[in-house]
């Protein structure tokens, strides 16, 4: 069995910057509602129509992330892509990526796991590592959700939420035994499917889609947002607490937790539940907003840069979601 590592993270920010009082004009919000619940101060909207696509944003994250790695994008073996919002309702978003790229016939996998998505992405990738199936394996979260959310009044109490964007790390096979990732764990619950989610268009409906699903607003983005709160600060704290007992370390060793940015009042709850400094636990949610299976690695990129990570720290990716699911990562940098 071999071991799995990160040696290359990169990140794509689209340019154009949408603050709570560009959204004020929109519908009937404030500035001052979206910090004191969320801690959003403005988030990123992907300009689709000039080609700032999903799958456009996550090859030039990965661009930058072979970079970093030292490698070329022939180098790679194999994608996954985590999106819940792919250009197209198939194929997915990892098949545009790699055309992007020029690596045709290398396989793409795409990942329906929501803010879950990267560390189901990851944890997946590292198991291809660890039997040996592949060498280095493009892991992308990349989201665009400015196009499938309501801007309006009717459409609030989710659209202030969300932002564009993507990251993308590079993992690698390693024969060191106490370096990259030491443990991952993955959990769902369908009982709450619909508690945060887009009921159509889908197959089970007939016709899949029509003017009524548009007039009713069912393909919007529906959210019982005080449940998936408590549900959220619960669920963190036990699947990080679950992973450092199975990696048999104390929480209390960790140099920096990467929550998926869901919204600050979560995160400092998780903090607080955790018994961490507020310095152990990374932000950037008033940049972005939630930018879903994105979060994750554009926040580690970050971290990076910003010297929060060196080598041999202790890291721990986690995440809560629509699904609800929920997971985390273990990581000796
Ligand atoms: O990765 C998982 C993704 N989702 C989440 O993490 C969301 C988790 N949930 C939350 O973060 C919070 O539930 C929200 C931030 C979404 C909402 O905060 P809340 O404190 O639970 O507010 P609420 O939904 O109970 O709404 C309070 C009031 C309501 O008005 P009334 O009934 O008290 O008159 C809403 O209509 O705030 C109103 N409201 C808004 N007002 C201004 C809802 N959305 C907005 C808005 N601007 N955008």
């Amino acid at each position: 069995m071999y071991n799995s590592k990160i040696i290359g993270v990169g990140r794509y920010i689209p340019k154009r910057v949408v603050t709570n009082f560009d959204l004020e004009k929109m519908m009937d919000t404030s500035d001052a509602w979206i910090r004191e619940r969320t801690g959003i101060v403005e988030r990123h909207f992907a300009d689709v129509d000039s080609g700032e696509t999903n799958s456009y944003m996550g090859a030039e994250a990965s661009k930058i992330a072979l970079k970093m790695a030292g490698l070329q994008a022939s180098d790679i073996d194999f994608i996954i892509y985590a999106t819940l919002s792919p250009e197209y309702f198939f194929p997915g978003a990892g098949c545009g990526l790699q055309q992007k790229l020029g690596i045709p016939g290398v396989g793409a996998l795409d990942v329906r796991d929501q803010c879950t998505g990267f560390i189901y992405a990851l944890t997946t990738a590292d198991q291809f590592i660890k039997t040996g199936m592949y060498k280095n394996i493009l892991v992308v979260g990349g989201e665009v959700q400015s196009t499938g959310i309501n801007l309006t009044t009717a459409g609030r109490d989710v659209a202030v939420l969300f932002g564009d964007g993507a990251g993308a790390v590079v993992l690698t096979r390693t024969e060191e035994k106490d370096k990259g990732i030491l443990r991952g764990n993955l959990h769902a619950d369908g009982n709450f499917m619909k508690e945060l989610s887009v009921e159509n268009p889908g197959s089970g409906t007939h016709p899949f889609v029509d003017v009524e699903m548009v007039e009713n607003g069912s393909i919007f983005p529906h959210m019982v947002g005080r449940m998936v709160f408590k549900h959220a600060v619960t669920r963190f704290p036990e699947v990080i607490r679950e992973t450092f007992a199975d990696a048999g370390l104390p929480v209390s060793d960790v140099d920096l937790v990467i929550p998926h940015q869901a919204n600050e009042r979560i995160t400092e709850a998780v903090q607080m539940r955790l018994e961490l400094p507020r310095e152990k636990v990374f932000r950037n949610i008033h940049k972005y907003g939630n930018t879903t299976a994105a979060s994750i690695p554009i926040a580690l990129s970050e971290a990076l840069e910003e010297g929060l990570i060196k080598d041999n720290s202790l890291v721990c990716l986690a995440a809560f979601g629509s699904g609800f699911t929920w997971g985390a990562s273990l990581i000796r940098w």
